[in-house]
């Protein structure tokens, strides 16, 4: 019955060497509900669901899902599929050089004809049924390494749904399904979510937008440093105590003011652009500004700034820095120009989750650390620690391995990555993405200080409401297009959709 609980966690204990990822948490999860697991990064909670799958074991604790009690130290993916769990993880297991009708399989298997053969037929017309499911008309048939973040995010939850034949008794757990998706996609996403719940399905999801658990969530469960502080109906909260929850004190979360640009000789000026979708495209930014580019998926704001670093050229047009004539044809050129980039992409472009955190942060910086062909360590291990500490990275030492740190903290890695090397220009690409809300108001300090010293940033966030309060202006670009430019203080998230949208 719906409202009935379908999973118990009693006690659940974790910890890795050192780090008490989780402390002694307890809550239920009833049937037919969504309900939210929050907290800062780190909390915890990609662990608890990581050991929920089975992919991790817990040191203590007991579950009961169902009638079942399950032991959490010996819980293995396949006891989770069968207790009627279904996963999209933080990192979705998602294969870029499959097909989406071969991702999908992945997991409930092909469908077999006569002589044990694949029965691509029947496999592709599950697929596509499968998709709908999800919202998604694409073709079962390409690669999906072909498409981009969202889409994939979209075919890993549909993936997860396609087995939920029924509806009560099934969990659903979603680690971030959002983080990626536009403001469009996520509404879709919470509505098709509904509809499960509506079937009884239980749906447990992680997210750091706290605009979509306020007035959607059945109930609200919130970590803080491996400990359960608030498990709560979702009904009536608002965000402040929702950040009081998760932060532990109130946050001030109102950006810095927004200062005259420093000079109105432009630090970058593009003119007549045309790179794949961008179609003719001319602005300029200046010094100590931050411009903002809203726009949908496919309006050509990533391949804006891959071609600003070198990754992508030009059919045709003119980039300069300071009136200097740019000929980017490589990020190497770009980086010696004093342009950087933090793509959309973290886990997998820019980061080296083999590498130690010290690594990852000098690794744009490393020819400064070499002396008479030594690498000077002392020196590099002094600098890692100043950065650890200046970005507010949570971490037990800066020689821990990337992939050990909470995504949220990956992304602060990756920032001070480059901001240490003064950048004249960065391009950040969704430089919040997975990160809790006291960190992202962090990240925007910093930015804004990097832009007090003269630098520029141009800016792409899916967010408009977070696009609006964190630019000087913003740029809107429509299928390769620019169709319009607002500036602080008319910025008005409502407006900014409006114009991307439209046509
Ligand atoms: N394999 C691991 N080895 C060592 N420490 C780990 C490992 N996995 C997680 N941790 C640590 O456990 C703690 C909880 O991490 P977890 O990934 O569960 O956080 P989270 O709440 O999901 O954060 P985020 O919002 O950033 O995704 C962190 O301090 C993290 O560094
Ligand atoms: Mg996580």
């Amino acid at each position: 019955m719906a409202g009935d609980v379908v999973l118990q966690s009693k006690g659940i204990c974790k910890s890795f060497s050192g780090t008490q990822a989780l402390d002694d948490v307890s809550f239920d999860v009833k049937a037919g509900t969504l309900h939210a697991l929050l907290g800062a990064n780190g909390s915890g909670k990609s662990t608890f669901v990581k050991i929920l799958a089975g992919v991790e074991q817990a040191d203590t604790g007991e579950f009961i899902i169902g009638s079942h009690t399950i032991d959490p130290s010996k819980m293995k993916p396949a006891i989770a599929r069968s207790a009627g769990l279904h996963f999209v993880h933080q990192d979705p297991g998602v294969f870029a050089h499959l097909s989406v009708a071969e991702n999908l399989a992945i997991g409930r298997g092909y469908p077999r004809g006569v002589g044990g053969r694949i029965n691509w037929k029947e496999l592709r017309k599950r697929s596509i049924a499968d998709l709908e499911k999800a919202g998604l008309a694409i073709s079962p048939d390409v690669a999906l390494g072909e498409f981009n973040a969202s889409t994939r995010t979209l075919v890993a939850i549909a993936r997860a749904l396609q087995d939920i034949e029924g509806g009560e008794g099934n969990i659903l757990v979603l680690d971030e399904p959002t983080s990626a998706l536009p403001v469009k996609e996520v509404a879709a996403l919470m509505a098709a979510l509904r509809v499960f719940t509506d079937r009884g399905v239980a749906v447990l999801m992680i997210t750091h937008h706290l605009q979509e658990i306020i007035g959607n969530a059945d109930h609200v469960t919130v970590l803080r440093d491996g400990k359960l502080v608030a498990d709560v109906p979702g009904e009536g909260l608002t965000h402040d105590r929702l950040v009081h929850y998760i932060v532990g004190r109130s946050l001030d979360e109102a950006l810095p003011q927004k200062p005259e640009a420093l000079s109105s000789v432009p630090m970058l000026k593009v003119d007549n652009l045309c790179v794949g979708p961008l179609n003719d495209i001319s602005f300029s930014v200046l010094p100590g500004e931050v411009v903002g580019i809203a726009g949908l998926l496919g309006s050509g704001r990533s391949t804006l700034l891959r071609t600003l670093f070198g990754e992508r050229q030009p059919l045709s047009g003119d980039i300069r820095l300071d009136d200097q004539k740019l000929h980017l044809r490589n990020p190497r050129k770009a980086m010696s120009t004093g342009i950087g980039l933090i793509p959309e992409d973290r886990a997998g472009e820019a980061a080296f989750s083999m590498l130690n955190v010290e690594q990852n942060l000098l690794a744009a910086s490393i020819p400064e650390f070499w002396h008479n062909f030594h690498m000077s360590r002392r020196r590099e291990n002094r600098e890692a620690k100043r950065l650890v500490e200046e970005f507010g990275v949570k971490t037990k030492s800066e020689v821990a391995s990337l992939s050990s740190l909470s995504g949220g903290n990956q992304q602060k890695v990756m920032i001070g990555r480059w901001l240490r090397r003064q950048p004249r220009l960065l391009l950040l690409d969704e430089p919040t993405q997975g990160v809790d809300v006291g960190a992202r108001a962090d990240i925007y300090a910093i930015i804004r200080k990097a832009v007090e010293h003269g630098a520029s940033v141009l800016l792409v966030v899916s967010d408009f409401e977070e696009l609006a309060k964190a630019s000087d202006r913003v740029l809107v670009l429509r299928e390769g297009r620019l169709v319009g430019e607002v500036r602080f203080p008319n910025l008005d998230p409502k407006h900014l959709t409006d114009l991307a949208y439209a046509g």
